[in-house]
């Protein structure tokens, strides 16, 4: 039973924006809302899964569960080191969180004054969380990313699914009106490592959350029968 097989499973799950400080008062963020991966902290802990949630900045909070521990980040780097710390006793990690590629290089420590002209920060690369991980991903081990792409995105998907070592990864195309950041619903793509390619219809984020809940259910007792 793919419902019941969660029950006792360890998830870790990162969830919501980065916030990147350029100075004491302002930060470079995205307009990430956390909804998609709180609903899967919930979704997971109702179905009896013990769920770590690393969470950036947002005014979304899971509804207290107490299957659910979450850990608040703020920055790109601390939510690296909060996953790593618990990665290696997770059996399911799903990296939902929309995470800032570039951070400051030199973020200073005092308010930046106004300059007559141009200001120019210097922005360096943030470590890829779900790739470094990826790497050090065990056999038993299930690795779910997210895709967020303004155009149709199946190649660049398919690049992250191999590149990033997930077991499949979970398609947002902009261009579709109903999905992405914000909303309550999201139609995507669903694109496994075996190949396989689902396009699901119009769905709540909470209804997508047990669709892919499913699918990892599914995997996991494919492994116990292995
Ligand atoms: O490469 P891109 O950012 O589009 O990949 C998105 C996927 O990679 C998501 O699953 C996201 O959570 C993860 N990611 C990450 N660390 C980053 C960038 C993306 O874990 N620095």
């Amino acid at each position: 039973n793919p419902d019941k097989v969660l029950k006792g499973k360890k998830f870790l799950i990162t969830a919501g924006p980065t916030q990147e400080a350029i100075d004491p008062v302002r930060y470079v963020s995205n307009h990430s809302s956390g909804k998609m991966g709180i609903s899967l902290a919930e979704k997971a802990a109702q179905k009896g899964a013990e769920v770590i949630l690393i969470l950036g900045p947002t005014a979304l909070k899971p509804r207290p569960h107490p299957n659910i521990k979450t850990i608040s980040v703020l920055s790109a780097l601390d939510m690296f080191e909060a996953t790593k710390t618990h990665h290696s006793e997770a059996q399911v990690a799903i990296f939902c969180a929309a995470v800032a590629d570039y951070r400051s290089e030199t973020p200073s420590a005092q308010k930046i004054k106004k300059k007559e002209n141009a200001l120019t920060i210097t922005l360096i690369k943030n470590p890829d969380i779900a790739k470094t991980l990826g790497a050090s991903k065990k056999q038993n081990q299930i690795h779910v990313g997210f895709a967020l792409e303004t155009d149709e995105g199946l190649g660049s998907a398919e690049k992250k699914l191999v590149e990033k070592n997930f077991d499949f990864v979970v398609l947002n195309s902009l261009l579709d009106p109903e999905a992405g950041f914000q909303k309550d619903t999201n139609q995507v793509t669903i694109l496994s490592k075996n190949g396989e390619k689902i396009k699901t219809p119009v769905l709540t984020k909470d209804m997508l959350a047990l669709q892919l809940l499913d699918r990892i259910g599914s995997i996991l007792e494919n492994q116990k029968a292995s």
